[in-house]
């Protein structure tokens, strides 16, 4: 996330959620400035100093007291957090509000309220409509926030406010798109306690569904059992399956509706032929056969019915011969983009956090994308998207 935010930070939650969130900020890229709440009780300035906000940003602390229209226009976005009653009289229905407007940059609302209060639709409203076009109100998600003695405070995750800021400050040349992610692995049950799967942690499948909201999609991700965490955003449908069975239901029950589909699970392509309700005993000196049966070729399937999205994309993971493979699989399965990778390499395919990825296209072209981390991996093969749907459009 690139990006310059102003943080106006307030009330008791600063130390255990504004710093964090400060730091996790600046490790995402982004240029940070700092303007506390400064009054007789638990203000930002008071809980951490302004020299402890100033080294922590990087920036001098600024005194929100100052701000002005020309310090507001420095940030690309403004960010409460968290917005508490305080805020709420300063910048929703204070003199700030109107510095707000005239400064026209977007604001994102970090929603908070102590143990026990709800955070009401009235009030998401009542800041909405006092914000600039643009500005965004996050209402609490996830775990509440300990702050020690002083109780518990819920807030919006910390993944939430840095995907939704990331939103706002990207570019939203996915706007109106609908845009289907399949991800992970598929486990294929053998009993109760026994289970066939593969290695895929679901990260890169992850990334793109999250950089294709980012752009502005709506975005549906059918995804099997996965380590990757993915928060609970508007507009991002989270469909879990288990089996290449319902991963099929998955996907074809929301194909008819996209404009994008993206192939990037690891998918079964076998399954016990029937299910042992209970455990198989071993049994000495006898060894056990598996009889196992084809799975539904998804993206073969999909890729050849009536419906036909604008960009369709598979994945092809290969351990030789990866270019003669990766083109016979974008032909066999429809694809107008196809994105290799050789699971041979240690830092590319299952389970870590970078990828080496070559796009095939329909028409020839190879695009070969250095080693990245996953979630730029993704914007890169969204931008070969992109170009496509312009292309159409
Ligand atoms: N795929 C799918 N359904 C399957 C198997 C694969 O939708 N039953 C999709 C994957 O999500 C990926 C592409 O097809 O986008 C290629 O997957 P891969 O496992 O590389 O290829 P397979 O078709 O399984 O061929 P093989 O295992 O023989 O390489």
């Amino acid at each position: 996330m690139t990006g310059r935010l102003l943080l106006i930070p307030d009330g008791p939650a600063v130390l255990a959620y504004t710093l964090p969130l400060l730091a996790a900020m600046k490790q995402a890229g982004a240029t940070v400035k700092v303007a506390p709440t400064a009054y007789d009780g638990p203000s930002a300035a008071n809980l951490v100093s302004p020299l402890a906000w100033s080294s922590l940003s990087g920036h001098p602390c600024l005194e929100i007291e100052r701000l002005d229209a020309e310090t507001l226009r420095w940030a690309e976005l403004i960010v409460l957090a968290p917005a508490t009653p305080l805020l709420a009289r300063v910048f929703r229905d204070g003199r700030a509000a109107a510095l707000l407007r005239e400064a026209g940059r977007p604001v994102l609302v970090l929603a908070s309220c102590l143990a026990g209060q709800a955070f009401s639709a009235d009030e998401a409203c009542s800041w909405q409509k006092a914000l600039p076009a643009g500005s965004c109100v996050l209402p609490p998600s996830g775990e509440p926030v300990s702050l020690g003695a002083m109780g518990t405070v819920a807030a919006p995750s910390l993944e939430a406010v840095l995907e939704t800021a990331g939103r706002m400050l990207a570019k939203a040349d996915l706007a109106g798109r609908r845009v289907l992610v399949s991800a992970g692995p598929t486990v294929e049950d053998i009993d109760p306690v026994r289970f066939l799967s593969n290695r895929s942690s679901g990260k890169m499948g992850a990334a793109l569904a999250l950089a294709a909201w980012r752009r502005g999609a709506k975005v549906t991700l059918v995804h099997g059992p996965m380590s990757a965490s993915i928060p609970e955003l508007e507009g991002l449908e989270r469909v879990p399956v288990r089996s290449a069975a319902q991963m099929h239901d998955g996907m074809a029950a929301a194909w008819p509706a996209c404009d994008v589909a993206i192939f990037s699970a690891a998918v079964a392509d076998f399954t016990p032929d029937h299910y042992c309700p209970e455990k198989i005993k071993k049994v000495d000196g006898r060894s056990l056969i598996l009889h196992l049966v084809r799975t539904a070729d998804i993206l073969g399937e999909l890729g050849g019915a009536a419906h036909r999205p604008a960009c369709l994309v598979g994945f092809a993971a290969e351990s030789d011969d990866v270019e003669i493979n990766a083109l016979a699989k974008l032909r066999r399965k429809h694809c107008d983009l196809l994105c290799a990778n050789d699971i041979r390499r240690p830092d590319a395919g299952f389970a870590v956090d970078t990828n080496a990825v070559t796009i095939y296209t329909a028409e020839g072209e190879a695009i070969e994308l250095p080693v990245l981390p996953k979630r730029q991996v993704a914007e890169r093969i969204l931008d070969a998207v992109v170009q496509r749907l312009s292309r159409k459009s």
